[in-house]
């Protein structure tokens, strides 16, 4: 069997593929976009005008951080998850006044640089850089062991994941922030008056093809790490909003039929056939409030921007009281 000899992310990344492509649906999970050109086209499309979160969710953070660090109170250790560059957290460090900052994030290089930026941003503040992907357990340094937590989960990452394992993830933060802790967690609003499926489908399909480089980068990929003969040219892009399972898909499509080869698999597709590679969950507000009760939280304030696009929560832990 085909074995690749790169370390074991790539052993990893062989078997996902292998696997995703003999199922009836062919489906690669999205966490392996992640590659160093993935990592920048995502870059890319946090600066497109389509893609609204990014630059929704900063304003948002900006406008209520205030009263964000006037409800959980100073001198708190902020852990982030996910923490890539770090761009929205000065925002809330600075009226925080926070005692530590713990930047979690499964890339060693991308957190050493993002945590020597903040520490020349803000000298004098503790950062424990933590290397580790946040879906699996992990500790929190010694450092901060005495000190109340406030989680930090951003960018609605929670979104890509299906809602049994969303709800797993948020239950594993209440386990290990503990009681008297509080998450600011910004989720993407599902479409409403203000918020159209076009707007939607535009921010996973941009005019200027940045979100289908970054869906085609999989199969460049593919080719690059596991000895593959996808013809990328007979792929294309295609993100649409499945109303029923609340969700933008993302897929690659079979512009006609083809054959390659990945990690070993002989594949064939006929044209119009996919591979399924994103799902992005999108939530009313209701259905938040009622995930974050579902996993150990207590919904305490959100804020909206005037079309409704986004959200930004504040949830406390429930410190295992009953609520009605
Ligand atoms: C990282 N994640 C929250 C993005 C999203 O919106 O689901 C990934 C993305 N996929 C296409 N565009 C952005």
């Amino acid at each position: 069997m085909y074995e690749p000899a790169g370390p074991a992310e790539t052993r990893d990344f062989a078997r996902a593929v292998r696997s995703g492509l003999v199922q009836p649906q062919k489906v690669i999970p999205a966490r392996y976009f992640y590659d160093e050109a993935g990592s920048r086209l995502f870059e890319a499309i946090t600066e497109l005008p389509e893609y609204y979160p990014t630059r929704t969710e900063t304003a948002l953070l900006a406008q209520h951080a205030g009263t964000i660090a006037a409800t959980v109170g100073p001198g708190r250790a902020v852990i982030e998850y996910g923490s890539g560059s770090s761009t929205k957290t000065p925002l809330l460090l600075t009226p925080l006044h926070a005692a530590a900052y713990v930047p979690v994030d499964i890339s060693g290089d991308f957190l050493a640089q993002s945590a020597a930026a903040l520490a020349a941003h803000f000298p004098g503040l503790p950062i424990h850089p933590v290397v580790a992907d946040f879906t699996q357990n992990f500790r929190l340094p010694a450092g901060i062991a005495a000190l109340p937590r406030m989680g930090f989960f951003p960018g609605s990452t929670l979104g890509n994941l299906a809602p049994m394992a969303a709800i797993d993830l948020l239950r594993g933060f209440a386990a290990l922030l503990g009681p008297g802790s509080w998450l600011v967690i910004g989720l993407d609003l599902a479409p409403g008056p203000g918020k159209s499926v076009a707007t939607l489908e535009a921010a996973y399909d941009d005019a200027a093809g940045v979100t289908a480089a970054f869906n085609l980068n999989l199969l460049h990929r593919i080719n690059r790490e596991l000895a593959a003969t996808v013809c990328i040219d007979d792929f294309a892009h295609r993100a649409t909003w499945n109303a029923t399972l609340g969700r933008i898909e993302m897929h690659l499509v079979a512009r006609r039929d083809t054959q390659f080869t990945a990690a070993g698999q002989q594949v064939s597709m006929k044209a119009g056939e996919t591979i399924h590679t994103e799902n992005s969950y999108k939530w009313t507000l209701p259905e938040s409030r009622l995930m974050a009760r579902a996993s150990g939280w207590v919904p305490v304030a959100d804020w909206t921007d005037p079309e409704q696009r986004f959200a930004v929560h504040l949830w406390q832990h429930n410190d295992g009281a009953m609520q009605p």
